[in-house]
């Protein structure tokens, strides 16, 4: 198919793909093996025997293998209002509702409530479901720089006489840098200029909070939020992703969010995993310490042997290279030595910021980290002169 002559299309995308080549940009799916340092696996669900123990009960003989429908139509259950429910009360809010993947979560939750009438105040380094999810809302957008509460006051000070509704939204712990949104200042800036918060806790559900609850828990604002969105496919080892919120934005998202409305609803037993999965991240602190502790000591060995860690303050430990090439090369090496580690590039973080994303998971342990940090200090004195950041 591929072959076809004349197609200025395929040629358009040959053309695109070279020039990601060209500027070592070039994605490729591989099948990693070695010690896991691109998992989000955080408590090591994703192996645990009383998670397969609690999916294979629900595996009955009578079960429905599909759901036959959307939520809307017929694919909604008991299961999945259950479930819902458990997940509300871990959350502490009185409503959720399930989405199939974070990402249509965020799409469906910004592109619903915001409207091209108003204004939404975003991180800049919010995932990219939150910058689509806005994008998909025509929403007059300002992106404020990264956990600037100073630029974020100023610009919520300009349009405080404009008319619209005002949003901010932030991840509660950002995905490439590991560091942590200021969730109090946010939400007391949101109430002086009438802005509603909106936090991803996707990778904080589970790891970050009292029994995994979230930052938003953590710092006590649960009540003030509109809506938190707390991620299943990463500490739960499963998929999908709950908004937790009042009970005025799940009916909207019903009739509205269309991420929920026009997609198959999943398999009621799969219901049971999220379900088993909650309980057991609920009950893992002694993991969510062990994880801390990891994380600290290898922040701290990083730091030692001279390498930017940039803000990192949780499980996620960036290790700032700046060139894409650089980076490539130290993930290599890496991986020659048994860590299967990725490099993370542009666009997916910005121009002049590749670096290694490590996360932990409480598999890793305290001689793995050891090791890894004598490999990336070897790595970097093959490389002469040394050019990372
Ligand atoms: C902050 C954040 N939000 C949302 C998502 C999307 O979640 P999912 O992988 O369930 O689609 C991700 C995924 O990496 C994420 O990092």
């Amino acid at each position: 198919m591929d072959g076809r002559e004349g197609s200025s299309l395929l040629a358009r995308m040959q053309g695109e793909l070279s020039d990601l080549q060209m500027r070592a940009q070039l994605r490729t799916l591989e099948c990693h093996s070695g010690v896991n340092l691109s998992s989000n696996d955080y408590l090591g669900l994703a192996t645990d025997p009383r998670l397969k123990a609690a999916f294979l009960a629900a595996l009955q003989p009578n079960c429905q293998m599909g759901s036959t429908g959307s939520r809307l139509l017929s694919g909604n259950s008991r299961d999945w209002e259950q479930v819902e429910e458990e997940f509300a009360e871990f959350a502490g809010t009185s409503h959720a509702i399930y989405f199939s993947s974070g990402y249509a979560a965020n799409i469906g939750l910004l592109s619903s409530l915001l409207g091209p009438a108003d204004w939404v105040f975003s991180d800049s380094l919010n995932h990219a479901s939150i910058i689509d999810g806005i994008r998909l809302s025509g929403a007059r957008k300002v992106i404020y720089r990264h956990r600037d509460l100073n630029e974020l006051e100023d610009a919520l000070a300009l349009r405080d006489n404009e008319p619209g509704c005002k949003m901010i939204v932030t991840e509660s712990v950002f995905s490439m840098d590991g560091d942590r949104a200021p969730l109090g200042e946010l939400l007391l800036l949101g109430g002086k200029y009438g802005a509603e918060l909106i936090v991803d806790e996707a990778h904080a559900t589970g790891v970050h909070g009292p029994q995994g609850r979230g930052l938003a828990a953590e710092a006590g604002i649960v009540d003030n939020v509109l809506a938190l969105v707390h991620t299943c496919g990463k500490a739960l080892a499963s998929m999908g992703a709950f908004v937790c919120s009042g009970s005025t934005v799940k009916q909207f998202l019903i009739n509205r969010a269309r991420t929920f409305i026009f997609s198959t609803a999943m398999p009621p037993y799969f219901a049971y995993q999220i379900s088993a999965a909650l309980r057991i991240a609920a009950s893992a602190d002694l993991e969510r310490c062990s994880l801390t502790e990891v994380a600290e000591s290898l922040r701290a060995l990083l730091r030692e042997a001279g390498f930017n860690t940039g803000t990192s303050s949780s499980q996620i430990i960036p290790v700032m290279l700046g060139d894409n090439e650089v980076a490539l090369y130290f993930a290599a090496e890496l991986r020659r030595n048994g860590f299967a580690v990725r490099a993370i590039r542009p666009p997916t973080v910005s121009p002049g910021t590749s670096r290694l994303r490590l996360s932990l998971t409480t598999k890793i342990t305290r001689e793995q980290v050891n090791e890894l940090v004598g490999v990336m200090t070897a790595a970097r004195e093959k490389l002469a002169p040394a050019p990372y950041a």
